[in-house]
């Protein structure tokens, strides 16, 4: 009898074990239908296959956020991706290329009458402190501003997410804050030299004659020979771009809209590498690839022998002036003793 009644007790359990089980099961099924997890996404995903973007409807002042992805950004994004660091890499290392091919078979220009043991003033000591510090701003800008094209793909890898985080952090603030002196350089400069960077007749005749450079002639030049022209433009116009794009984006939608952002950054980034491959030449014809011209911008003097041999036209202009024995003085400096 006992026992009869334990499988009873047993049985009445699992039929209210089971009956509440079927009561909860349509419940819990429908679940899903009412609160479906994808169905924001699955909208989104007709929205972008319907109109090629995401934007809807936001409650923040800024109605720009409430545009998720458009297909302009999507070719910006390209653009930042693929197409400027393939630009960069090709400019800059094209450039760096010819100038090793340039050094190897061409060498140093040197002077073909040696030292002559006098000097002539060049550049006074506003114009190499602004040459200096314009330099500096803009190799810093160079290298932080290539972290932002080529960092993630060459720097990350070696320093890791923290080391690459700090790196770009600090690179940026230097971006930021070096722009400011970066471009009163570049006003500076343009100031200073605009008297002699007119382009005039001479200077056709002096790529005619291949600059001095390639070759072994030497054609006359005033204060600035045609190639140093060109680097003043490319510094003074370049300078002035890289500084307008900059400051649109450092300045996000005080002028522009977000397309005019976007334009902003193409010009900043493509500017950018040109410049960078612009000045590379600069600093190779400035070093390696001319004997005496680095003196002119390191001392402020160069030996008159370089200066008549690169210079001529500024050469008499200077000695017209005052006399050679005002403008000419003996050398102070070890390197500019007499070649014999
Ligand atoms: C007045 C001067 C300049 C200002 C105001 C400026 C400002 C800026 C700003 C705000 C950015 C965007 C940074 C970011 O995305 O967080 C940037 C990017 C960049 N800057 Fe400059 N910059 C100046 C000069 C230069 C110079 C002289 C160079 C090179 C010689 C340069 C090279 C670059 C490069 C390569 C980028 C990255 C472009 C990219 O990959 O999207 N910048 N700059």
């Amino acid at each position: 009898m006992t026992k009869w009644l334990a499988h009873a007790r047993f049985i009445i359990g699992a039929l209210a074990l089971v009956f509440v089980v079927a009561l909860a099961a349509p419940s819990g099924a429908q679940q899903p239908s009412s609160v479906n997890p994808t169905a924001s996404s699955v909208k989104e995903d007709q929205l972008f296959k319907e109109m090629n973007r995401i934007s809807g409807r936001c409650s923040i002042p800024d109605q720009k956020a409430c545009t998720i992805e458009q297909p302009a950004g999507r070719d910006w994004r390209e653009f930042h991706q693929k197409t400027l660091p393939w630009i960069g890499a090709i400019a800059i290392l094209a450039m760096l290329v010819v100038l090793v091919i340039f050094y190897l078979m061409r060498g140093m220009v040197k002077l073909e009458n040696g030292r002559s043991g006098r000097l002539i003033v060049r550049f006074n000591a506003f114009e190499r402190g602004i040459h200096w510090m314009t330099a500096t701003c803009f190799i810093v800008l160079a290298i932080t501003g290539l972290n932002i094209t080529f960092g993630k793909q060459t720097l990350l890898p070696l320093l890791g997410p923290d080391g690459f985080t700090t790196w770009s952090q600090w690179g940026k603030y230097a971006h930021n804050y070096l722009s400011f002196p970066f471009t009163l350089g570049v006003i500076v400069i343009a100031l200073i030299w605009i008297a002699g960077n007119i382009p005039n007749r001479i200077d056709v005749e002096w790529f005619k004659r291949g600059g001095g450079i390639v070759g072994h002639d030497h054609p006359p030049a005033y204060r600035f020979n045609a190639g140093q022209k060109m680097i003043y433009w490319i510094v003074v116009l370049g300078g002035a771009a890289i500084a307008a794009s900059g400051y649109i984006l450092m300045f996000p939608f005080y002028t522009t809209d977000v397309t005019g952002m976007q334009w902003a950054q193409v010009a900043h980034g493509i500017v950018a590498v040109l410049f960078i491959a612009a000045m590379l030449g600069h600093i190779y014809i400035g070093t390696i690839g001319m004997e005496g011209a680095f003196e002119a911008m390191g001392t402020g003097t160069v030996d008159v022998n370089w200066a008549r041999e690169h210079h001529s036209l500024w050469l008499e202009q200077e000695n017209a002036k005052v006399g050679p024995n005002e403008t000419q003085r003996q050398p102070v400096h070890p390197h500019a003793t007499p070649a014999e």
